[in-house]
């Protein structure tokens, strides 16, 4: 560690997670804490905001010198500011354009200090808003994850492991509710993969309208594949929880009280009103209506 000191390289942890809302950047932080059995503390960024003149600095320099004594004394230690762009972003609740900057050298001070330092301290910050993000900020952390709306590779795996999480609650569940996604993934699969050979290139769901276009050819059938596009992680457990308060009377998890159950939470990537996200995908551009004017590219799930 000295050696790595000299050369004004120490190696830090710190991380910076982006992407939209729901789309499980805590419980990353969270599951690498607990992976590696590190204690965590997060901290809603927010809260550090003071409209006190010097107190947003104070707070920040608080919340980092003491994450440090901690991380000192028990050897590692996560630091988590969530919602970060809340320190110093047009966001923020500060209003004196002074004293965003001052809170946002402040930050930038302790990191630094921490990382020269060589203070066992990983820290971890997340936004939704990473275009708001103060750009020092952005460049002080050394990793950028980006999260993104789940593909349907993953929403197959999300839906089954809620599913499995209903079953272990001793519910009934239909097993159709397992073979009719089997099924209809793997119409996605064999049509992507026709697809990938004609044209010579991988397909993606979201830049591709070729592949809704396939699958809507293939199948008139609606399934919970279809139906999540746009949807994060967390609408799919919403859409979960729902199910099970309908299933509870019956006893029984049936594949239309989950269907219908999803379909009444909705997904994540209509309301989101981000630019980024999806928004180079042909798929939204072609199914944006025209009479959306105000709404113009916002993501919006295939109508299939
Ligand atoms: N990829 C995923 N796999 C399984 N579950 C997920 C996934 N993404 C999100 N979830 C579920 O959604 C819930 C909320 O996710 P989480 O709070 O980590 O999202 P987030 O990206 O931090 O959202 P926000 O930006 O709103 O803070 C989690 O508790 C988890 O159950
Ligand atoms: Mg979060």
């Amino acid at each position: 560690m000295e050696q790595l000191r000299d050369t004004k390289l120490t190696p830090n942890l710190t991380v910076l997670l982006y992407g939209p809302p729901g789309t499980g950047k805590t419980s990353l932080t969270r599951g690498f804490a607990k992976k590696y059995d590190i204690p965590i503390c997060i901290v809603e960024s927010d809260r550090l905001v003071s409209p006190l003149l010097g107190d947003t600095i104070k707070n920040i320099r608080g919340v980092v010198e003491l994450s440090a004594e901690i991380a000192k004394e028990r050897g590692a230690f996560v630091l988590f500011f969530d919602e970060i762009d809340a320190i110093g972003s047009e966001r923020s609740n500060i209003h004196e354009v002074g004293e965003i900057k001052r809170a946002v050298i402040s930050f930038l001070q302790v990191i630094d200090r921490v990382n020269y330092e060589g203070v066992p301290l990983a820290i971890f910050g997340a936004t939704n808003h990473q275009h708001q993000l103060d750009s020092a900020i952005w460049r002080r952390f050394t990793f950028h994850f980006e999260f993104n709306f789940p593909n349907y590779h993953l929403r197959k795996l999300i839906i089954e492991a809620f599913v499995n999480k209903v079953k272990k609650a001793k519910i009934g569940v239909d097993d159709t509710i397992f073979s009719n996604l089997n099924d209809e993934y793997e119409e996605f699969q064999v049509s992507a993969k026709e697809l990938q050979n004609k044209l010579g290139r991988n397909i993606s769901e979201f830049d591709d309208s070729v592949l809704w276009d396939e699958i809507t050819k293939r199948s008139k059938n609606e399934g919970l594949l279809k139906l999540t596009y746009g949807y994060s992680g967390s609408d799919i457990e919403r859409g979960t929880k729902v199910a099970l308060l309908k299933a509870i009377s019956s006893e029984r998890l049936t594949y239309e009280i989950f269907y219908s159950s999803m379909r009444l939470v909705g997904g994540t990537a209509i309301h989101v009103e981000r630019q980024d996200v999806l928004s180079s995908s042909k798929i939204i551009a072609n199914r944006t209506k025209a009479s959306e004017k105000g709404r113009k590219n916002l993501p919006r799930p295939p109508e299939i």
